[in-house]
């Protein structure tokens, strides 16, 4: 009779009952599981969607103006650079600093501190670093670009700013 009673008793306990396949757990169902692959034949997540990750060499995260300013331009200044840089300047830059840099916007106008000429010695003599900083960071009034420009997005805007409005070339092309 004692012999029985312990039985019954083993058979009840939580940690045993769960141990029979009646329990089995609500979650184990035919759905998709958090990093289970869609693909029965190739198991485990997906690869990350293309740019969704920094890539080597467009690692985003800077201290500072000053860490900015020694850093190296990673993005070739060629033909597809500064058309997109010319693209996103005239979309985020233009309003304050002109269509050729000089500073002569309409927004600019009328702010307390007129917008630099980019196309000042002062700014030709800076590093690219030091203006992919800028939009980075803002200045005292201008805004942060950090949000809404990527990384390699900013370096296309600096080539931009080197290679058309610094060298002149935009002058004939600004309206
Ligand atoms: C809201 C107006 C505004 C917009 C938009 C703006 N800026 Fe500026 N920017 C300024 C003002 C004002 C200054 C003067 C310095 C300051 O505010 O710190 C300045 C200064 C700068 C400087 C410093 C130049 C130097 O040699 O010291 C750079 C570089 C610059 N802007 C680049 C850009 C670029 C590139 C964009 C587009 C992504 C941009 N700015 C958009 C207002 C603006």
């Amino acid at each position: 009779m004692k012999k029985l009673s312990l039985i019954t008793a083993l058979l009840f306990a939580p940690s045993l009952a769960q141990a029979f396949p009646w329990d089995h757990d609500m979650a184990n169902q035919i759905s998709i599981k958090p990093q289970e692959s869609v693909d029965g034949k190739a198991g485990g997540m997906k690869s990350f969607p293309k740019r969704s990750v920094p890539a080597p060499g467009t690692s985003t995260y800077v201290k500072d103006t000053d860490a900015a300013d020694k850093k190296p331009n990673p993005i070739a200044a060629d033909e597809k650079s500064v058309a997109q840089g010319k693209h996103l300047f005239e979309i985020y830059c233009s309003a304050c600093h002109g269509a050729g840099g000089k500073g002569d916007g309409l927004v600019g106008a009328k702010l307390v501190l007129t917008p630099y000429d980019l196309t000042a010695d002062v700014t030709k003599a800076r590093s690219d670093g030091f203006i992919w900083g800028y939009m980075t960071f803002g200045g005292a009034i201008m805004p942060s670009y950090a949000n809404d420009l990527s990384a390699t997005e900013r370096w296309h805007v600096v080539n931009y700013v080197r290679k058309t409005l610094q060298s002149g070339a935009a002058t004939a092309a600004a309206k």
